[in-house]
């Protein structure tokens, strides 16, 4: 069966990390390129810690390191969830420098999307500068891009501001470029990420599967997203989930937008479900999943990380 080919723009980033742990060892997904950008934690912190994880994992997919500051925005971290480093509570090795390429990832996704000779799918799990760049840099890949599955915003409440979703309010302007740029693109927000809950029994039987469910299991004492005792939450796992178990959600086909000037709504996803807005659709959104069956699905995912 022909892999999915993707490239994953990243923050790592304690739920990004299994995340891309996920993709890596999937057999469905051909992770072609990773692209870093600031956001949980400083662009280095967050290239390091990706060059770790790939060391870890045993690997080498080509590493490419890209925006340091969002488009307009003030850089604001989420190192209060992540820690310091964005990856703290185990002992990884050191990070396989040999796989980080001199290129901006901007160029490096230009280069991958244009000479593949199948339909790329971005996957960003992290701020959307780097996409934002590349759409106004190269408009020409986007006909070599199948679409975006992307974790990022929120149809409800947020987890930055009272609406806004940390990816997309660390840099609106970017996502509003990416929203209006008609790639076709899957929102996975909140509305499904507030939901893809690791318990601490989970984590118990995730600790037992090897050395990756010791890595996950050691990187979940240290996650501020959620509580061990509440569940943990994987919000990043819920892109990788949608392409490789979509009969997890509840998808809806609707009109985002960004809100950039709300005196307290700056940086939040409009999703109108309605048609009060009267645009044509320009995403797929997660509306709703099934957690019992993405506790299950995760644990199968870990457990193929070997
Ligand atoms: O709001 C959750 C998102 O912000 C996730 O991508 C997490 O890693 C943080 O970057
Ligand atoms: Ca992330």
């Amino acid at each position: 069966m022909n892999k999915r080919p993707i490239i994953i723009d990243t923050d790592p980033g304690i739920d990004d990390a299994l995340a891309i742990a996920i993709a890596l060892f999937s057999e469905e997904l051909d992770v072609r390129l990773i692209t870093t950008v600031a956001g949980n934690v400083s662009l280095e912190n967050v290239t390091f810690n990706a060059l770790r994880l790939l060391s870890f994992f045993g690997k080498d997919v080509p590493v490419a390191k890209g925006a340091e500051f969002p488009l307009l925005a003030e850089f604001v971290d989420a190192s209060n969830v992540h820690g310091k480093t964005g990856m703290e509570g185990y002992d990884f090795p050191a990070p396989k420098e040999e796989l980080l390429l001199p290129d901006h990832a901007v160029n490096a996704m230009r280069r991958v999307i244009l000479e593949s000779p199948e339909p790329i799918t971005l996957v960003p799990i992290a701020p959307l500068t780097n996409i934002a760049l590349l759409f106004a840099l190269y408009p020409e890949v986007k006909k070599n891009i199948r679409e975006i599955v992307l974790m990022g915003g929120s149809a409800s409440r947020g987890n930055k501001g009272v609406m806004s979703e940390f990816n997309i309010a660390t840099d609106p302007e970017a996502a509003q470029m990416v929203f209006q740029s008609g790639v076709p693109i899957v929102m996975a927000g909140l509305d499904v990420g507030l939901k893809a809950l690791v318990y601490p029994e989970d984590s118990e039987e995730i600790q037992k599967m090897g050395r990756v469910g010791d890595m996950a299991y050691q990187l979940f004492k240290r996650y501020r997203g959620g509580s061990f005792k509440t569940g943990l939450k994987m919000y990043d796992s819920c892109a990788v989930a949608y392409l490789l178990c979509p009969e997890l959600f509840e998808v809806v086909e609707t009109y985002v937008g960004v809100e950039l000037r709300g005196s307290m709504t700056a940086g939040c996803t409009v999703v109108d479900l309605k048609g009060y807005l009267h645009q044509e659709p320009n995403a797929r959104v997660l509306l709703d999943i099934d957690g019992e069956k993405f506790r299950k699905w995760f644990k199968q995912a870990i457990a193929k990380c070997i």
